[in-house]
């Protein structure tokens, strides 16, 4: 399972990106107006830094609308992928998209249908919504297993992005219900690499080191 990061801020992504662990960014308008900067500006400066899919998402709800968007988002760099709404408009510009060759990534997915739909109009990702699901009494975890199984039975290549991950356990559970990539905020990255027996490991190892000998 590939792992992206889930946010538009550079300072973050530099950081983890240091870390080698990255191959994508996935942003969307939220995650934009927090940075309160300009958008295009924003993507530009993401593409610099990961060489990888960088998803960033359209506004219009119309499919003439949003293929003016992608068309206008595509041109800052050949990486560039478009976030599409789930709605039947969008699975209308997805088709379009795709025979231009511009890949898409279709987001607010909260059931397998839905993907199945996204998949056929030829989406290169779709974005199931773990998090959110989780929120309202659901087992999102369980949307990333029905899609997993039914995209395998089918032979389907659209690639499953388990998104609105909120904590650790959601990577490691989206990784064995074969999602083929998790897109996991700064926070749960931070979350993610720390164990308190790795740094009880450390301060003995450091402590014992002590009594070596030196010469
Ligand atoms: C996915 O691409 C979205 O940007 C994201 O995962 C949404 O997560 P949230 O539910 O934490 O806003």
């Amino acid at each position: 399972m590939k792992l992206f990061i889930d946010t538009a801020n550079v300072d973050e992504i530099r950081e983890i990106n240091d870390w080698g662990v990255i191959e994508g960014v996935t942003t969307n308008p939220s995650l934009i107006a927090k940075e309160g900067r300009d958008f295009k500006e924003v993507v530009k400066e993401i593409t610099d830094i990961v060489d990888g899919p960088i998803s960033a998402e359209v506004i219009s709800l119309e499919a003439k609308g949003m293929i003016e968007e992608a068309l206008e988002l595509s041109k800052i760099h050949p990486n560039i992928v478009i976030k599409i709404p789930m709605i039947a408009e969008g699975l209308k510009a997805i088709k379009e998209l795709s025979k231009k060759g511009i890949k898409t990534n279709v987001t607010l997915v909260f059931s397998a249908n839905q993907a199945l739909l996204a998949a056929k109009a030829g989406a290169t990702y779709v974005s199931p919504f773990v998090g959110r699901l989780d929120d309202i009494g659901h087992e999102g975890m369980n949307l990333i297993r029905e899609i997993a199984e039914i995209f395998d039975i089918h032979g389907i290549d659209t690639e499953i992005i388990s998104a609105s991950i909120r904590h650790p356990e959601h990577v490691k559970l989206s990784a064995l219900a074969g999602a083929h990539i998790a897109t996991i905020p700064y926070k749960v990255f931070k979350q993610m690499v720390k164990h308190p027996m790795t740094d009880l490991g450390i301060e003995r190892f450091l402590k014992d080191w002590e009594g070596v000998p030196k010469k």
